[in-house]
């Protein structure tokens, strides 16, 4: 059985008194979360504060990026060490905001998997088509576009100890949920995919889904045979909502 995962992404939000009013929210609640695992990635300067908060719960605190390189002259940039050094595991890895706003092409993210998973962090993959390529009908070509890349760099054995969520662009931030089916239908094309390489990382796979995820939504999600919890972004940033949303991944 696989163990569902429910994951908030707070991205460029939030400040440190709000922070930690989330934080006592969600530390307060956790624990009534019986199958999940609950993660939050704060933004990068928040995560040490975020790690120490985390200390003696069940919440684990991820990152929302790395660099692809250890150390040195890259300006502005975040290593994995450093994300390690602060007591993270966990890292988001090819958001589409990174891909479609900063420009990271397909092997870009596949070296920063690859450097995530040499590191020792468990990288989160993103995955998921813009509107336009769902309407031509290449949601299957892109998403399996995105999974070569790193399957060609890292091989399928780095699967093992990743989690890859699907986020179809459209349905980030939009208020537009891909329905139960169609997230069901990817996840499944993602599943079968890998499981023609390897059957056994495929079956252990945590597979998220991400997009306009909210309480009113997730059960019938979550649901879905391929479906093992959620990628969550704007109601992350509510204790009430996220603790909601991360009970109904069972
Ligand atoms: P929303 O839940 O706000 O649509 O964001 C999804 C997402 O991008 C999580 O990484």
């Amino acid at each position: 059985m696989r163990k569902p995962m429910v994951a908030g992404n707070w991205k460029m939000n939030g400040n440190l008194e709000s922070i930690r009013q989330l934080m006592d929210g969600l530390k307060a609640g956790v624990d009534s979360v019986e199958s999940a695992e609950v993660v939050v990635c704060p933004p990068f300067i928040y995560v040490p504060k975020v790690v120490g908060m985390c200390d003696g719960t069940k919440i684990q605190a991820g990152a929302q990026n790395l660099c692809d390189q250890n150390s040195g002259a890259f300006t502005g940039e975040v290593s994995g060490e450093m994300i390690k050094d602060v007591g993270c595991q966990i890292v988001l890895v090819g958001h589409s905001e990174r891909r479609s706003i900063y420009g990271e092409t397909d092997e870009a993210v596949a070296d920063k998997f690859a450097k995530a998973q040499e590191l020792g962090l468990k990288p989160i993959l993103c995955v998921g088509e813009l509107l336009e390529e769902r309407e031509n009908n290449i949601t299957e070509e892109v998403v399996g576009r995105q999974l070569d890349a790193v399957i060609n760099k890292s091989g399928i054995q780095a699967l093992a100890n990743s989690v890859v969520a699907y986020e179809p662009v459209w349905a980030i931030g939009t208020g537009k949920t891909a329905s139960p089916e169609q997230a069901q239908e990817v996840h499944a094309f993602i599943r079968s995919k890998i499981a023609s390489l390897d059957a056994g990382i495929a079956d252990g796979l945590q597979l998220l889904y991400g997009g306009s995820v909210k309480s009113g939504n997730a059960t019938e999600l979550f649901s879905q045979a391929d479906i093992d919890g959620g990628l969550i972004g704007g109601a992350s940033l509510d204790a009430t909502e996220f603790l909601a949303i991360c009970k109904a991944a069972k």
